[in-house]
């Protein structure tokens, strides 16, 4: 399967995840709440690249910001363009590495949950730079690999499965990753006239893997309030957002 056509087949399932009470709901709330604060208010031009099904791009429209928005995925856009009818036309199917953009359009670029996809991600980080203006800011994630979630993902997996399947609530295998590392896109960074102004731990996950799909909602429960206290998110936080400025 084309990464589009992944992302097509779960469209659906991940724009319902953001209102689940599970794990998965959590973290993706999480994420987008790090971000919506993070890029404050408007006015200005905005874009989400990797927008997914656009509830990040509806919270900053009401937050005076001009949206724009880009994605792969045609199911997804059907997504985002229902939920923000108004602003159909700026929500375009394009990739990350060639935005459809003239250079300094934007004076915030978003892109979480898509750096991880990208099949060149020094192509994608020079696209995302060309379209900020200078003294714009970009705002990405990445997934923390080294989280006690993860790892316990990785050393548990047949097992996982195997739960998933006897809980029936075994998700789609997700796209394949392209391994980006915090510390080489910060070097991307860097080397593209951006200077990292904040790292943020976000999306915490504390019961480990397969027990979170046991007893989903305590596990989101316990999630959410060790976030809300900011406790040891070196180990327990999934995601990690990155805010950088242009010089
Ligand atoms: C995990 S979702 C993240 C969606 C949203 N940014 C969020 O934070 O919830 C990844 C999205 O990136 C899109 N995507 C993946 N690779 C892409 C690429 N090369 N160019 C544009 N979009 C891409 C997918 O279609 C999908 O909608």
């Amino acid at each position: 399967m084309t990464p589009e056509a992944l992302f097509d087949r779960d469209a659906s399932w991940y724009d319902a995840a953001h209102d689940s009470h599970s794990v998965d709901g959590h973290a993706l709330r999480a994420r987008l709440e790090t971000v919506i604060r993070r890029v404050g208010s408007g006015p200005g031009d905005l874009l989400d690249a990797g927008m997914g099904p656009g509830r990040l791009l509806e919270r900053l429209a009401s937050r005076d910001w001009t949206v724009s928005g880009v994605d792969l995925s045609e199911r997804m856009i059907e997504h985002a363009r229902r939920r923000l009818p108004q602003h159909a036309n700026r929500l375009l199917q394009a990739p990350v590495e060639a935005l459809p953009f003239a250079d300094s359009t934007f004076d915030i670029v978003v892109a979480t949950g898509v750096l991880e996809y990208v099949s060149d991600p020094t192509l994608a980080v020079g696209e995302l730079v060309r379209v900020l203006r200078p003294a714009g800011r970009l705002i990405a994630s990445l997934p923390n690999r080294r989280s006690i979630h993860v790892l316990s993902k990785r050393a548990y997996y047949p097992l996982v499965r195997a739960a998933k399947r006897a809980l029936a609530t075994e998700r789609p295998a997700p796209p394949r990753q392209n391994g980006l590392t915090p510390d080489a896109l910060e070097r991307l960074l860097r080397h593209n006239g951006l200077d990292a102004i904040a790292f943020e731990r976000t999306s915490f996950a504390i019961v480990p893997t397969p027990l979170d799909l046991i007893a989903s909602r305590t596990a989101a429960r316990a999630a959410d309030a060790l976030e809300r206290g900011h406790r040891f998110g070196r180990l327990l936080a999934t995601q990690l957002v990155i805010e950088a400025r242009r010089r």
